[in-house]
């Protein structure tokens, strides 16, 4: 156990030289950690698509409960795992996996402002839908969305279809659905997203993932022009809805509030899903 500024792993873990590593943030309930084993399962499947060796979950679990034991009102844990010491390059040498659990306060808004990116997620790059720690992208896009007086970015794909936020899946009510943009736009599997189409499939409300192709990025023009609404999806920001898009300010949509209250009630009641 270290404090956030006390040194913990080499200055040249290949995390940290070349972004070589994946992650996970889930979000804090009563001290206790929101789909952890979901959570666990995109960290393989990040791992394996990176080509790095499987995390070692006794060791995340063992640094979970120690951290939550030493910090009873946080609300959110970041899990990263690296590939370790390694060289300067992008060249991997093989070594023990660097594992960091960490853990934080959180303040969960209810309602959320979106700009849209002026840059696109490649779904065809080698880490599409992967959550590596090259986050780069999403904090320079971050950044961009801050200085215009959001709190999110929204991609497009470079195909123009909609694709999702910096560190949040997106959904569109849309004539009487909500709907969101399949996988092969290049989009993170979302645990949110994920967990939304089960439970509001399980309430009955028209919940779906949209076809390739069915929503394009201009359908946030549709949401602007108050023909369509909108929400955001993510560890900790949970089920939100949007309600201002680039200087437009937005009503929430009755399938929105629907969902972020399934979404809130569920939450509650099943600790892992
Ligand atoms: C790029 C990206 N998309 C979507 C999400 C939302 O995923 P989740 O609901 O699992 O937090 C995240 C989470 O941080 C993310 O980083």
């Amino acid at each position: 156990m270290v404090a956030p500024d006390e040194a913990a792993l080499s200055a040249v873990d290949h995390g940290i030289t070349v972004g070589d590593g994946v992650f996970e943030t889930c979000a804090v309930l009563d001290g206790q950690a929101f789909a952890l084993t979901r959570h666990l399962a995109r960290l393989e499947r990040s791992a394996s698509g990176m080509g790095m060796a499987r995390p070692d979950l006794q060791k995340v679990h063992d640094g979970v409960a120690a951290v939550l034991a030493a910090a009873p009102d946080a609300g959110r844990l970041r899990i990263t795992v690296t590939d370790g010491v390694g060289p300067l390059g992008s060249g991997r040498s093989v070594g023990p996996q660097t594992v960091v659990v960490a853990a934080s306060a959180a303040v969960v808004v209810p309602i959320g402002r979106a700009a849209r990116s002026p840059w696109t997620r490649n779904e065809r790059s080698a880490v599409a839908g992967l959550k590596t720690t090259s986050y780069a992208e999403n904090v320079v896009a971050l950044a961009n969305a801050i200085k215009k007086g959001a709190d999110e970015s929204v991609f497009a794909n470079t195909k123009g279809d909609l694709c999702e936020g910096t560190g949040s899946n997106v959904f569109i009510e849309l004539d009487g659905e909500l709907v969101t943009p399949p996988l092969s736009s290049g989009c993170l599997a979302g645990i949110t997203r994920e967990l939304l189409l089960e439970w509001g499939t399980e309430e009955g409300l028209p919940v779906r993932e949209a076809k390739d192709g069915e929503l394009p990025f201009s359908v946030l023009d549709q949401v602007a022009a108050g023909e369509a609404r909108m929400l955001l999806t993510g560890s900790v920001r949970n089920v939100q809805p949007t309600v201002w898009l680039d200087g437009v300010d937005l009503p929430i949509g009755e399938l929105s509030a629907a969902a972020r209250d399934v979404f809130e009630r569920f939450m509650r009641e099943r600790l892992d899903p």
